[in-house]
């Protein structure tokens, strides 16, 4: 397996007030080339900023104060706008949960999936609108030729989300974040969207960096699963080890919470308390206030990531292989 981008130590944080909130500490995890990597967590846990920060678009007022961001070998953090530039879209494209937001309403979208291949590939507009229907037909959008001129209003919401991934796609990136794509979607449309990208993914051989709050969207998609907590790791490994018997207490809260298709009587269990902000570093686990299998020694003193056998990582004292 190659790596196609290793994150080494990623640390974000947003001054607010004189108590910095340390959004992202700590955080490495490898990509490989053309497998999909799933990374959840409960809101708040730090998702989407290490995803902004790995096209160096950390929104305002934060600030990445350490780590490496290794993308085929080249450090993205130090990269001049310039370089970035020319990696953001076309190297690594990303999609967002709300597509309403990133299409511009007074343009088609076969305009805008158009403008997105002529700025990234060496096509005539003529071309560009062929590649467009191209695109619009491998993600599924019914009679892409008519669509083509259709305008965003006139596209649901699981067809506008189709419309970004096309634009995602559009400059055939090696890297595609996709950060909750299908959060706003209802459930049908969801399980639709995601076969489709998975069949993208696995197509192109591109590396999918799967964002999402629910474990049980990547179950049966991702290779690799990270799963964050407060800002950091807590347990990181192959998503079928991570399965078949999840490490961390946290992990086993999120299975937990996976609604059972089929039994309606299956009540959707949450983990009681809240995803702690960190304003400085914990002298203990940070999962301790909400953990059912806490003793004493959690708090005592941090708790590293703990090594296991294939490359599982747990970040919990009381984890046995
Ligand atoms: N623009 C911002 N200003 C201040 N703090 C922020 C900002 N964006 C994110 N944060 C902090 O970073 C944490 C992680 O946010 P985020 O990565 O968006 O979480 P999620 O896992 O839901 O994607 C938040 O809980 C918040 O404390
Ligand atoms: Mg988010």
């Amino acid at each position: 397996m190659t790596a196609i981008l290793d994150v080494q130590n990623l640390g974000v944080r947003f001054p607010s007030g004189g108590r910095d909130i340390l959004a992202v500490r700590d955080v490495s995890f490898t990509l490989y080339k053309g497998s999909t990597l799933g990374f959840v967590g409960e809101s708040g846990c730090g998702k989407s900023v290490t995803a902004y920060a790995i096209l160096k678009l950390v929104p305002q007022p934060g600030i990445i104060d350490s780590g490496r961001i290794l993308y085929q070998g080249r450090d993205i953090l130090r990269m001049d706008d310039d370089e970035i530039r020319k990696v953001r879209g076309k190297e690594i494209a990303m999609i967002f949960q709300e597509p309403m937001i990133s299409l511009n309403p007074v343009f088609s979208i076969g305009y805008q999936i158009s403008e997105s291949i002529m700025l990234h590939l060496r096509m005539s507009k003529r071309e560009a609108r062929e590649y467009s229907i191209e695109l619009l037909k491998s993600v599924g959008i019914p009679d892409p030729g008519k669509r083509y001129n259709s305008y965003p209003h006139e596209f649901s919401g699981g067809m506008r989300q189709r419309v970004m991934i096309a634009i995602a796609l559009s400059a055939s990136p090696s890297i595609l974040i996709a950060d909750e794509p299908t959060t706003a979607l209802d459930v049908t449309i969801q399980a639709q969207i995601l076969e489709m990208l998975l069949k993208i993914q696995e197509e192109r051989q591109m590396s999918l960096l799967l964002i999402t709050h629910d474990l049980g969207i990547v179950a049966n998609i991702a290779d690799e699963i990270a799963i964050m907590y407060a800002g950091e790791i807590a347990e990181y490994g192959r998503s079928i080890d991570i399965f078949k018997k999840p490490g961390h207490p946290y992990t086993r809260g999120l299975f937990k919470a996976i609604p059972r298709i089929g039994d309606p009587r299956s009540e959707l269990a949450t983990i009681p308390g809240m995803v702690p902000s960190i304003t400085s570093p914990p002298t203990g686990c940070v999962f301790y206030p909400r953990c059912p299998i806490r003793i004493k020694k959690c708090i005592q003193a941090p708790v590293p990531l703990l090594h296991f056998a294939n490359k599982r990582l747990v970040r919990c004292i009381r984890y046995k292989d």
